[in-house]
């Protein structure tokens, strides 16, 4: 796909649900009482992995509307064992949380994803659940796993690596575990959907800023939710309105939880200007409009601590940095080297190709920057969503334009991505 230079962003917009709010309610409410009804659902092929991973277990769902979906849920321990594999697609979220939810399920269970989630680590989430007491194996660290229900006991982790997928998994198999509560140590603060969502549905937690505690549970009342908008999809067009000259853009309705929004914070440091107004709790999460408008960047620096709340827009600070004036560093960031792709080598490349002077590191990357605008050229989004939004961005931004090549991988997180560009772009 060819994207084609812009000069500005100008409109009002709403992006999809929280990817990772609306995988966490299909998998609870595939295991709550009685029917959950879940609005504002951020339908994209990460989801629907969620929907057809409970569906494989026996859930009933029902597609009521493109953002709406109804899900009978089975009951605490009511997952059934399908023969067959199941499909977590390529969604990491969804294959670490079901870790936790099927380990005190009964029978024997196989999880299996596509090429990139088969590549992922994932002895980090079956390593704490058989402290736990789980059955599980991975294979040589990697999917398929398999996991035979267990009876689980409460235990006290912590985190080598921040990872809210590691965490939420270990809270999921804490409501089943014995008569205690499973705390989980986190060395940086990851978000907090999950423990915002057991909150809400009444389950016992206790919250440090770096430890959080589950009860276990008889049984999980349904539940009806509200999903705000995702700000990993809304951060796209944030960096292009911000770099884009004369730009105006509006964004309704966007989940601004403090553990998501880190790249607002990182945008206000390198002087980026974006109003957050109209704050709101929905479905218990903070929520806002935001008004962006372009403005000259300067150099920042990303570190260790904060990376958990931008993790996955980096790639954009990177192509931020290349705008700013002196260098922007990220670091402390290896993380992304075990995402969709290794986002540290996809980005660099990607942006390197594009004539921007960026170089990787170990842990992050370094880029510097200059206002001018970069070339543009061929960018390969490696199959990963965010490196195909990352690209389409950068082609706006460039002279001439960029070559995108695995465009369609949008559709992982943010399907109508390109729709709604086009309604937003101007030439
Ligand atoms: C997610 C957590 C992050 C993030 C991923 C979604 C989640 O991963 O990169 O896209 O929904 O919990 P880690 O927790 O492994 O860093």
């Amino acid at each position: 796909m060819k994207i084609e230079p812009a000069s500005a962003l100008v409109g009002a917009a709403a992006v999809p649900g929280v990817k990772g709010i609306s995988q966490r309610a299909v998998l609870l409410a595939a295991v709550a009482d009685g029917e959950s009804r879940i609005r504002g659902f951020g339908r994209a092929a990460d989801t629907v992995s969620a929907i057809d991973v409970v569906r494989a277990c026996g859930v009933d769902v029902s597609e009521v509307g493109d953002d709406e979906i109804w899900v009978r849920g089975a009951g605490l321990r009511g997952l059934q064992a399908p023969a067959e594999p199941i499909d977590c697609g390529n969604a990491g979220t969804v294959m670490r949380l079901t870790c936790g939810l099927l380990a005190g399920q009964r029978g024997t269970f196989e999880l299996v994803g596509d090429a990139s989630l088969t590549m992922r680590p994932h002895e980090r989430v079956a390593e704490p659940l058989r402290r736990m007491g789980a059955h599980i194996t991975t294979t040589d660290g990697h999917a398929p796993l398999h996991i035979e229900g267990a009876e689980l006991h409460p235990v006290s982790y912590e985190l080598p690596v921040a990872s809210a997928q590691v965490k939420s998994a270990i809270l999921l198999a804490g409501l089943f575990a014995g008569d205690g509560p499973t705390t989980v140590v986190e060395p940086h603060p990851t978000r907090d959907h999950t423990e915002r969502m057991l909150a809400e549905l009444g389950v016992r937690l206790r919250r440090t800023p770096k430890t959080v505690s589950v009860w276990p549970v008889e049984r999980l009342p349904s539940f009806e939710l509200e999903v705000a908008g995702e700000i990993s999809s809304a951060a796209p067009l944030i960096a292009a309105a911000v770099l884009l000259n004369g730009s105006e853009l509006l964004l309704r309705g966007v989940n601004v939880n403090p553990l998501r929004a880190g790249l607002l914070d990182v945008l206000e440091r390198m002087g980026g200007r974006i109003a957050v107004f109209n704050r709101r709790t929905v479905g218990g999460e903070p929520v806002a409009d935001l008004e962006v408008r372009s403005t000259p960047l300067v150099a920042t620096t990303v570190e260790a601590d904060e990376v958990p709340r931008l993790v996955d827009e980096l790639p954009l600070v990177a192509l931020l940095g290349a705008f700013a004036r002196g260098t922007t560093i990220v670091r402390g960031a290896g993380e992304l080297r075990a995402k969709e792709s290794d986002r540290i080598e996809t980005v660099t490349d990607g942006l390197r190709a594009a004539g921007v002077r960026i170089e990787s590191q170990p842990d992050g990357f370094t880029v510097r920057g200059t206002p001018a605008r970069p070339r543009g050229g061929r960018i390969d989004a490696h199959e990963d969503h965010r490196i195909a939004m990352l690209g389409a961005i950068t082609g706006l931004v460039s002279l001439e334009g960029v070559e995108l090549q695995g465009a369609e991988s949008v559709a992982i997180s943010f399907p109508g991505f390109f729709e709604l560009l086009d309604q937003l772009v101007q030439r």
